[in-house]
């Protein structure tokens, strides 16, 4: 059991909170933590202001109309909010949504199934869209342009054609990756959007708010600790806010101060620029070995034991945003900002720090 919820206070709190409609019914803050964090609107969703303003407009003039919201894509790095914001835009227009993820739409019967449910007006969000086959993403095209599935039936000489209305419905597609969609996948998308990563205020904005649903007490210049080593991301930026808790619990009266922060996130290892272990392994890598780049991704991947997908969806995003990483045709290299942050006194010592 957690920390956090093997508190009987706490437990009395979310329950009144579930009553309260503060908090979502199915919320077990032991399985699933993000889930109940989740903002459900606009309002209390933190950053991507400008995203948020685009969005707002195209929900408005959709819901004039009397029509369904236009397929839309969103693409950006992991864990800035695309889920969350798919559940916002359904909560906006009063609508339901089906959530599901590309790798589970395997089978041609996978998506037919789920096309087949859906309610008129209802969202589909399918994340990492990318990975969708090439079967399913030719059933997808006449669903999402004219609300129709194409099916066949029988072998051979004896094969049929038939076309099936589906209600009117709203494809919300997330990615890490939108280089790799299908161009023809990427047109029937109305609106596509990319996440931005958060500003250091808004990701103490973001910490702010889901302490205030753990119950947990945090200062102005603690929850600013936090988010300095967030990554610009929240879900990071959450993740640390229960293990710093933990840290603050066990070994102070339970808040978070700055102090108590850096303290427990020096102890994760996670350092200034909120790189951890691998991050840092794979940068002196470049640096030690080859002499700071370029060096393939594979070549990398291989000798840090991590997989090439780990490495380019999850730590090169920041890295490179950081602008500790560069990505050129020959492979990846670091920058003389990487020297300085790692602590090698000049370009040329590598090894010799
Ligand atoms: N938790 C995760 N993402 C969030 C966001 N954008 N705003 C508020 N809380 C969040």
């Amino acid at each position: 059991m957690s920390i956090i919820s093997d508190d009987n206070d706490f437990i009395e709190k979310t329950e009144n909170r579930k009553r309260e409609n503060v908090l979502p019914q199915s919320c077990d803050f032991d399985r699933n933590f993000e889930n109940c964090i989740r903002p459900k609107s606009f309002d209390t969703y933190i950053g991507q202001t400008a995203l948020k303003e685009t969005l707002k407009i195209s929900i408005a003039a959709a819901q004039k109309r009397e029509l369904p919201l236009d397929h839309l894509l969103f693409y950006g790095p992991p864990g800035l909010g695309k889920t969350t914001l798919a559940g916002v835009i359904a909560e906006q227009m009063g609508v339901s949504i089906k959530i599901t993820s590309a790798p589970a739409l395997e089978r041609p019967r996978d998506i037919i199934g789920i096309l087949m449910s859906l309610q008129g007006g209802e969202i589909l969000f399918i994340d990492e869209i990318h990975r969708l086959n090439k079967i399913a993403e030719e059933i997808l095209y006449p669903a999402m342009e004219d609300f129709f599935l194409d099916m066949t039936t029988g072998k051979s000489q004896t094969v049929k054609t038939l076309r099936l209305e589906i209600p009117k419905f709203t494809l919300i597609g997330a990615t890490t990756k939108a280089g790799e969609l299908s161009g023809p996948l990427r047109d029937r998308f109305g609106i596509i959007h990319r996440l931005e990563f958060y500003s250091e205020e808004e990701l103490s904005q973001v910490i702010k708010r889901t302490a205030g649903i753990l119950d947990i007490e945090i200062t102005d210049d603690g929850s600013h600790a936090i988010a300095r080593r967030s990554r610009g991301t929240p879900r990071i930026a959450n993740r640390l806010v229960k293990r710093v808790s933990d840290y603050a619990l066990v070994k102070h009266d339970g808040k978070i101060t700055r102090d108590i922060a850096e303290k427990s996130l020096d102890i994760l290892k996670i350092d200034h620029y909120g790189l951890d272990s691998t991050d840092r392994t794979l940068l002196k890598l470049i640096i030690e070995k080859y002499d700071g780049g370029p060096v393939g991704v594979e070549t990398i991947a291989a000798a840090i034991g991590e997989d090439v997908r780990t490495i380019e969806d999850v730590c090169e995003p920041y890295l490179l945003q950081a602008g500790l990483l560069q990505r050129t045709p020959r492979g990846r290299k670091v920058s003389p900002e990487t020297y300085r942050h790692l602590g090698y006194k000049n370009l040329q010592q590598g090894l010799f720090q």
